[in-house]
């Protein structure tokens, strides 16, 4: 009986969607609080393979209650498109709510995102062009078109009326583009209206309802920390609130209410897009890693950047999160004859554990390494902590010290079955 936040360590990617699947079963809502369809979250389960952009990924337990709540943005497009791939694969979805505070990602802003990115010069944050920045911009400057907005038929044509003109001009004038056509818009939007409806909801009274009565309540972040917007590598980051702290602002639940944060984390780092990242490997084994754990994004197929784990960065982000307890992912994928771990920069000439979130100063960090022999062998059989080789469990147990937080779980394969629980008591809601 417990509200619990599931929220990512490193830059995204962490396999949060292997790890909320797995808490998701015993739950009765579970809740996307922010960012949109930038996110990615893969879940396997037997031999089917789920994709989530825009839905929950807790929607494969039948009897949850999904929501999409007031820090979200919403690609209807999407939404739609995703919520009907789920009804032809059985999965019924018909018990996902939505708030009216939800910001929508309008045409303008995948248009927006792709020109922002190609005026710059220089600091191109490699966005996943969906449209993200300039909607949560928009929200920011009170512009933006809700939830609520999309399904009054009286309101949506004078708000989108307004909001076009400018977004017209600025399209047209300063990037010299094509302007949108405002009656393609409203029909088009009027239609997605009528297909909201039935699904919107108080999502933040369901919430605090379910609070009072004890519900098992599920919190599943999208991205990860280190891309939040106050607490990540600005510039280099989303622009949501992708801290556990995220979970209270968008959704209505008080900080208070949340009893545990489960961070997940990979057995090393990836990171998808620009910015410094300390540990990146340009050699053959950051290919080795690539290719042992398919590191492609899920959303854009883009290479991520890989490179051995970061304690400093992972550090950091148990910190800012408040972490109960933390879940190391994709653990088989280190299956070689020696693993480093970054356990400090080196900066200037300084050491230093502390994690510089200025890009200037931690592109200047040089990793200090410490080496550990690697169990070299195949783990994604294992289903036992006490099965694991000797090196494994002493990789895990380093990362432990390291981050000053308890492991609640380790993967050693995508699949559901292939979890090995070391906490169970911190996994259960
Ligand atoms: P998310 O965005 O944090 O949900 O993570 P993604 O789904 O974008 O990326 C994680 C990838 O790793 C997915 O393809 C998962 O199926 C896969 N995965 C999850 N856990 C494991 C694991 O323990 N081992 C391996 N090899 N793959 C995993
Ligand atoms: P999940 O939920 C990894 C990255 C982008 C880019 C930056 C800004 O699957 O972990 P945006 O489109 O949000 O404006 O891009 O953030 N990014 C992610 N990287 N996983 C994600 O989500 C990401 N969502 C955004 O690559 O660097
Ligand atoms: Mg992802």
């Amino acid at each position: 009986m417990s509200n619990v936040v599931v929220v990512g360590l490193q830059w995204g990617d962490e396999a949060k969607g292997k790890v909320v699947d797995f808490l998701s079963q015993d739950a009765e809502y579970v809740v996307r609080f922010n960012g949109g369809n930038n996110a990615g979250h893969t879940v396997v389960v037997g031999n089917e393979t789920y994709r989530f952009h825009a839905i929950p990924v807790g929607v494969l337990n039948p009897d949850a209650v999904a929501l999409i709540t007031d820090g979200v943005v919403l690609d209807l497009e999407v939404f739609a498109s995703e919520l009907t791939e789920l009804k032809e694969r059985g999965i019924t979805a018909d018990k996902i709510k939505i708030s009216g505070n939800v910001h929508i990602i309008m045409p303008w802003h995948k248009r927006l995102d792709g020109l922002e990115e190609a005026y710059k010069k220089g600091n191109k944050v490699g966005t996943t062009g969906r449209g993200i920045g300039p909607c949560y911009a928009d929200k920011a400057s009170r512009i933006g078109l809700r939830i609520f907005d999309v399904i009054d038929p009286e309101i949506l044509p004078v708000k989108l009326g307004e909001v076009l003109r400018l977004k017209n001009d600025i399209i047209t004038k300063v990037y010299g583009g094509e302007p949108f056509d405002y009656d393609e818009v409203l029909a088009q939007y009027l239609v997605y209206g009528e297909l909201l409806k039935p699904y919107v909801a108080d999502t933040a009274a369901m919430l605090y309802d379910a609070s009072a009565d004890c519900r098992r309540v599920l919190f599943e972040a999208a991205q990860g920390a280190l891309l939040d917007i106050d607490k990540g590598t600005y510039p280099f980051v989303t622009s949501s609130h992708s801290v556990s702290g995220g979970a209270a602002c968008g959704t209505g639940v008080g900080p208070t209410a949340i009893d545990r944060v489960i961070g997940v984390v990979k057995a090393y780092t990836t990171r998808v897009g620009a910015g410094p990242m300390p540990t990146e490997l340009f050699d053959e084994m950051g290919d080795v890693i690539r290719e042992n754990g398919h590191e492609y994004g899920t959303t854009t197929g883009r290479p991520r950047r890989c490179g051995w784990f970061d304690a400093v960065c992972a550090r950091y982000s148990c910190r800012i999160n408040g972490c109960s307890a933390v879940a190391v992912c994709l653990l088989d994928v280190l299956d070689m004859p020696e693993i480093k771990i970054c356990t400090a920069y080196d900066i200037d000439g300084t050491k230093t554990g502390l994690f510089p979130t200025k890009p200037e100063t931690l592109a200047k960090a040089k990793p200090v390494y410490e080496t550990l022999p690697g169990w070299n062998c195949d783990i994604s059989g294992v289903r036992s902590w006490k099965d694991l080789p000797e090196k494994c469990r002493n990789y895990v147990r380093r990362l432990k010290e390291l981050l000053g937080c308890d492991i609640c779980m380790v993967s050693v394969g995508p699949r559901r079955d292939q979890s090995i629980v070391l906490d169970s008591e911190m996994l259960s809601l």
